[in-house]
């Protein structure tokens, strides 16, 4: 181990011999550390989003134990401290609206506190970017440890995935196919233990995310929340972060252009959720690199879908680990991958991935013969979304990726469900259902609902996908012809605002094009009728996110939050 040459920044707190290092160890040792604790050793702040209202993070109180014990046996001092926890399933109006929020309680409370190094303990969908974004405005020593997927559901025997099949089972229910009963029962089989979504959602991507952007040890995102090798990969976590503290391995070494570019292509091969776009677009402006949508487009086209999960596939993330997990996918992938580039464990992704065997090739298929052609993020432009608009092929209908349709709108998602299911709507399955107003200023926060289910009486017709285009983005776990993130949204008069029904919309994602066929003189006279909708709330932080959110293009951050501030704090507090 490389010893540390000039002092911690910790103890620029706890160091001294005058009043306020006093007050700092002084009332520290009120929880029973020795004198010692204070020595000058790495002390490792353990970001902690644990909370019973995010219950894919509930079990994250034994995981911190175990990351104390690796930090201890290597020399350092743990402190754990709570964050802003975002349970996916339990906000409103959705999870998206305090991401930034989070990520500034993280940032602040890494920088304001006497910390040398950080674990992140992550694992509900927007648990990972916010932490992540906070950390890297700090830019200190930083790993990340997600909490692991559940085992896989089951229900009457079969497997059933997060998300996926509640979207299946929903549909099922509305078109008579499940009675209620049977729908009541599926929900006890699907989340059978600690951990988060157990198919390729939100969740499941970012972990790997943060696996293929070298943040995180190898092996963290498939690792079962309740497997033992869970518990392990904790220790080994606080062992390792002490380690990066004296090598001064601060997260701009890692979180490079190249870094991201891996993980771009990662998600193309995992199948990743599109969700991904936006939360990686963020956490990169917040280190300094220059990500667009441009490079989400040229780096995933030639990507293969290699990994059989649902939503695009058949498999779960349990199947996923026993496979080998994401190593297995970045071997694969190794000739397109930047092999070179650090990571937390000191070495390459290259060596870091060395040797990694494929147990399983129906899960994780050879880059030879993908489970799916089309792995990436296409990125759509045209006069319906001059800043782009995202679909991700491998979870659409192939018959549907060049369609011209009938334009049926939605104004607001009141106006969708008050309308959806009315046998009146005038809506064949050649139509394009369009939603407005469900943007990031729009909802506000960009609500997960672009995935608007079908009418139901063409559900009873037997028709299973139709072309939806929406500003608002779509659960990592939810499949279709789905096109999301059109910029610039509605509420703020983007083109979406201006499309009415019966309108002809042309998608054409081989083409990369979004086109809203209407004569450029009545699309002017529409804009000229438009008005700004009222916002949904006037004071408090929602009106502070409403003035200052960027668009989809730009990853949804605050503007005043974008860029890297450092970790030195000028003034004492006494
Ligand atoms: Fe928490 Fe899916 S709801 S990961």
């Amino acid at each position: 181990m490389t010893e540390t040459k000039k002092p911690l920044r910790s103890q620029a707190w706890f160091g001294g011999d005058d009043k306020d290092s006093f007050i700092h160890r002084s009332w520290m040792k009120n929880q029973g550390y020795p004198n010692d604790a204070f020595d000058g050793r790495p002390v490792i702040g353990i970001c902690n989003t644990w909370s019973e209202l995010t219950p894919c993070n509930g079990h994250f109180r034994e995981l911190a134990e175990m990351v104390k014990r690796g930090v201890l046996e290597a020399g350092g001092f743990p402190v754990e401290f709570p964050a802003m926890s975002l349970g996916e399933t339990n906000l409103r109006p959705t999870a998206m609206l305090f991401r930034n929020l989070a990520s500034m309680d993280v940032e602040e409370s890494i920088r304001a506190n006497p910390i040398d190094g950080v674990v992140l303990l992550v694992g509900c969908d927007k648990t990972t970017p916010s932490l992540l974004m906070g950390a890297a405005s700090v830019d200190l020593p930083t790993i990340v440890l997600s909490g692991g997927p559940m085992l896989n559901g089951n229900y009457r025997g079969k497997p059933i995935g997060s998300g996926t099949d509640v979207w299946k089972f929903s549909e099922d229910v509305r078109a008579g196919r499940m009675s209620l009963q049977e729908f009541k029962q599926a929900e006890s089989g699907m989340s059978r233990s600690s951990g988060h979504c157990m198919t390729m959602g939100t969740a499941s991507t970012m972990a790997c995310m943060v696996e293929s952007l070298g943040v995180a040890l190898p092996g963290n995102a498939a690792i079962p929340a309740v497997d033992s090798r869970r518990k392990l990969q904790a220790q080994l976590t606080g062992r390792r972060i002490v380690s990066m503290v004296h090598e001064d391995l601060k997260l701009s070494k890692i979180l490079t252009r190249e870094a991201f570019e891996n993980a771009i292509m990662v998600n193309g091969a995992v199948g990743g959720s599109t969700n991904a776009v936006v939360h990686l677009i963020a956490i990169a402006g917040r280190i300094g690199v220059d990500l667009t949508l441009a490079d989400w487009d040229r780096l995933g086209r030639d990507i293969p879908c290699l990994v059989n999960l649902m939503p695009s596939g058949q498999y779960l993330m349990e199947d996923f680990y026993y496979a080998g997990g994401l190593p297995v996918v970045m071997q694969e992938l190794l000739a397109k991958l930047h092999g070179d580039v650090l990571t937390v464990t000191g070495a390459t992704v290259a060596s870091n991935i060395d040797g990694v065997e494929n147990f399983n090739p129906d899960v994780i298929t050879p880059l030879p013969t993908p489970f799916k052609e089309n792995g990436g993020i296409a990125v759509l432009r045209g006069n319906l979304s001059p800043r782009g608009a995202i679909i991700k092929p491998s979870a659409a209908t192939p018959a549907l990726m060049q369609h011209r349709g009938r334009a049926v709108v939605f104004g607001s998602i009141e106006h969708y469900k008050a309308r959806v299911d009315d046998p009146e709507l005038d809506i064949d399955a050649s139509c394009i259902m369009v939603l407005q107003n469900c943007g990031p200023k729009g909802y506000p926060g960009m609500a997960e609902v672009g995935n608007m289910g079908l009418p139901k009486k063409l559900l009873e017709q037997g028709v299973r996908d139709m072309v939806r285009i929406s500003d608002a983005r779509m659960s990592g776990t939810a499949y279709g012809t789905v096109v999301l993130h059109v910029a610039p949204e509605a509420a703020m008069g983007g083109p979406l605002a201006l499309v009415r029904d019966g309108d002809m919309i042309e998608l054409d994602v081989k083409g990369r094009r979004l086109h809203l066929d209407v004569p450029d003189a009545e699309l002017a006279r529409r804009r000229e009728a438009w008005r700004e909708p009222e916002p949904a709330m006037r004071g408090g932080y929602q009106a502070m996110y409403i003035k200052h959110v960027l668009q989809a293009d730009q990853g949804v951050d605050l503007d005043f939050l974008v860029g890297c501030r450092g970790s030195a704090v000028p003034r004492e507090s006494h």
